[in-house]
């Protein structure tokens, strides 16, 4: 599946909601998975990125996306239930959701993580797709069962499943995500929705780039490299694949 050939048509007429879509793996996962025919909902917390990603799908000529600008820090239930409704509305399914946005915080010792960036970043990391995943399963469910199948894929680290010093809170949320996804892919054994985490692997993006100032950024694999990975796992190809970690770069 890392060399994976995707069909041009793979995801027509599908719904797929990426967050995180202005920058990084989010924004070229959701190009890449509109210029396969999908229409995308682009969800971020800066304006101008997302209008930037959806000028860059518009230029393919692909479906035209909707933009929804949230900020996961501050999002609430209620955030997350109105675009659950309005997506009902306006599109009637969602095929995909591509849980990708995500927060690194300060690399530090564990005795120096502060209180309020640990609130932060499992609030961002962890606790917004849970609220998220709630209140969009009821139209992931419908789907799947009314087209046949839907995928969620929640965005991982190696430091998810091998905590490492220094890491701290980041590396905690990152466990907390697979363990969401396994306790998820088994409630919905035999509903058609599959769950799965991708772990990208150092990948070109500003992630990287602060948490490895020193580091060469050409010697990195791009987001465009891990697309194949990414298409498998949204398309209906991957169907039975459920409550595993995928690894986009294995060592
Ligand atoms: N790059 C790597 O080497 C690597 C390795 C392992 C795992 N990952 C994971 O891959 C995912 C994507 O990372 P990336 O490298 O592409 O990072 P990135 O370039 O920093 O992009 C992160 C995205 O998340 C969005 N975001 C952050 N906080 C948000 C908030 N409060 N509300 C809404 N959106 C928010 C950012 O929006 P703005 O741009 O508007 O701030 C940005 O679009 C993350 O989950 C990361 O943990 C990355």
């Amino acid at each position: 599946m890392l060399d994976y050939q995707a069909h041009q048509t793979l995801l027509a007429g599908k719904v797929i909601l990426v967050t995180g879509a202005g920058d990084g793996i989010g924004r070229e996962a959701a190009i890449t998975y509109a210029a396969h025919g999908a229409t995308l909902i682009l969800v971020g917390r800066t304006q101008s990125k997302l209008e930037a990603t959806s000028a860059a799908i518009e230029a393919l000529g692909a479906p035209l996306p909707a933009i929804v600008t949230l900020d996961l820090h501050s999002a609430s239930a209620a955030d997350y239930q109105g675009i659950a409704a309005a997506l009902e509305r306006q599109f009637g399914r969602l095929d995909g959701v591509l849980f990708n946005a995500g927060l690194l915080g300060t690399l530090c010792p564990f005795e120096q993580i502060r209180e309020r960036e640990w609130d932060e970043l499992m609030q961002v990391n962890v606790k917004s797709e849970f609220l998220m995943t709630q209140a969009l399963l009821p139209l992931v469910r419908l789907t799947a069962r009314q087209h046949g199948d839907a995928s969620i894929i929640y965005t991982s680290s190696s430091v998810g499943r091998k905590g490492r010093a220094y890491w701290g809170t980041y590396a905690i949320s990152k466990f907390a995500i697979e363990g969401m996804m396994e306790v998820l892919a088994d409630e919905l054994e035999n509903t058609g929705v599959r769950v799965n985490t991708i772990n990208p692997g150092g990948t070109r993006t500003k992630m990287r780039a602060s948490a490895f100032p020193a580091e060469d950024p050409m010697n990195l694999k791009t987001p465009a490299d891990l697309m194949p990975l990414y298409l498998y796992l949204m398309g209906s190809d991957s169907r039975g694949q459920t409550g595993k970690t995928f690894v986009a770069q294995p060592k």
